[in-house]
């Protein structure tokens, strides 16, 4: 057991009946599990069991009749990481939480509570959501333009951590023999005035032992890798291939280094679905059996979720993949355009698109073994920080915490035990100072 070597950092993506066409069909898969909090209890009780950093919940605020399961009807994330956060004690708990439908006050005051009921161990995904029908769920007739979209993120996030410090970590004496509750001088307004927002403050509630929340983003554009570099402590990334992971990894480093930022501040955790079992060609077996029950009406209408849910029935199934970037500014933009790049490069017909992405490339296919040499091989080569580990499939989330992660801890790739209690510990991140306790060090 080598203990010296850089520790790789684990989360957990808690999707209940996932979101591929079939994953849902799964026998040992409650088909409620996405509503069923004993499903998530249950999933996040064996991550913490084979410590994990944290686990995730993603989130967007719109639906249509063809979304796919998990898609469909699943718990609010703050909501559901609440009742995690009594049913663990040591594992991180991240949930998304978009800036473009929330207002930074309750925002705020959500986290900061998670936060509080978990002893420090809160983390929230800042997305923009990539999905324009939202915005009829909030009254808008149109969703924010993406550029604006990541502006009005940028000023929403600054506003919520400046809320976050309205309380100085001391600022409460709670002294009973003095009557003395609150010291007035450690509590501080914030008064913003912005381009989206106006925000008087201060928010009614204190800090807790990790300072504040972790803040994590997914972005893919050039934007959305520009908006990550400048704010976040994690990232969650897509990536067919090492070769991928590792170009996003570097520009995205070496973007934050640009802005004086400490890339060692940013952990990068790429999504990991592996299929496991005994020997490589069952694996490879597996993953081809379930490429030949995949549905193509079904795969068509996945392909259209990046471009907002465009209808892709209607072009002609063996011509050349569609000329749709004008689709691309206002969704998901840099999956859309990966979509096009890809399906352009390989001289791709819709079809063969539409089976490309709904197969997707998945690099962690075979044996334990296997895939733990292909997860040290990404590491080592700093292609990532880590691995988001998307729990789907019951057997698979089984021999991945029982076979795979003990091989990792035998080659001193990954923790025995949790030496921190909060979630910037587990990723060892700084603890933010309070600004304003700061500002009074300073001037004395
Ligand atoms: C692993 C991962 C998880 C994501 N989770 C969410 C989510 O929960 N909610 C959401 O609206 N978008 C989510 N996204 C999408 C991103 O927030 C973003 O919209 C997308 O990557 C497109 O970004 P871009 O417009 O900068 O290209 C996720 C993306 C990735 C790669």
């Amino acid at each position: 057991m080598t203990k010296s070597r850089k520790q790789l950092h684990l989360g957990a993506i808690l999707s209940g009946v996932g979101t591929g066409q079939n994953d849902w069909l799964h026998p040992g898969l409650p088909g409620d599990a996405s509503v069923n909090i004993n499903w998530y209890i249950e999933a996040a009780r064996k991550a913490e069991a084979a410590k994990f950093d944290h686990v995730f919940i993603v989130d967007s605020p719109y639906i249509t009749p063809d979304t796919a399961p998990h898609f469909l009807n699943r718990l609010e994330p703050l909501t559901l990481l609440s009742a995690l956060a009594v049913t663990t004690s040591k594992i991180g708990l991240a949930g998304t939480l978009t800036t473009s439908y929330w207002e930074p006050f309750n925002v705020a005051r959500q986290f900061a509570s998670l936060d509080l009921i978990s002893n420090g161990r809160a983390g929230w995904n800042v997305v923009t959501t990539g999905l324009e029908g939202a915005s009829r769920n909030y009254g808008r007739e149109a969703h924010f333009p993406h550029q604006d979209r990541y502006r009005r993120a940028a000023e929403f996030l600054s506003v919520v951590k400046g809320l976050w410090d309205s309380y100085e970590d001391d600022a409460f004496p709670r002294d009973k023999s003095r009557k003395i509750f609150l010291d007035k001088a450690k509590l501080h307004a914030l008064n913003h005035h912005g381009e989206f927002f106006n925000v008087a403050g201060p928010l009614n509630i204190q800090r807790s032992r990790q300072g504040q929340p972790v803040i994590f983003q997914a972005g893919e554009s050039a934007e959305g890798r520009a908006f990550g570099a400048a704010i976040a402590e994690g990232i969650y990334s897509n990536a067919e291939n090492f070769e991928q992971a590792k170009e996003y990894y570097d520009d995205v480093k070496s973007q934050a280094a640009a802005l004086g930022r400490n890339p060692d501040h940013i952990v990068i955790l790429p999504g990991l679905i592996p299929i496991i079992a005994d020997t490589d060609e069952v694996a490879e077996a597996r993953q081809a059996a379930q490429i030949g029950n995949l549905d193509l009406d079904k795969a068509l209408v996945q392909l259209g979720r990046p471009f907002n849910y465009h209808d892709f029935t209607q072009y002609p199934l063996d011509a050349p993949f569609p000329s749709v970037e004008h689709l691309t500014l206002n969704s998901y933009k840099g999956h859309a355009e990966r979509i096009i790049r890809i399906a352009r490069r390989e001289n791709l017909t819709l079809r063969e698109t539409a089976w490309r992405f709904a197969a997707g490339r998945r690099p962690f296919v075979g044996s334990p073994q296997t895939v733990a040499d292909e997860i040290e091989h990404w590491f080592e080569g700093g292609a990532c920080d880590g691995f988001n580990f998307r729990v789907v499939n019951p057997e698979d989330f089984e021999r991945f915490t029982g076979e795979v992660v003990p091989i990792l801890r035998e080659r001193g790739l990954f923790r025995s035990e949790y030496e921190h209690d909060t979630l910037r510990g587990h990723l060892g991140l700084p603890y933010p100072e309070n600004r304003h306790a700061e500002a009074r060090f300073a001037a004395e």
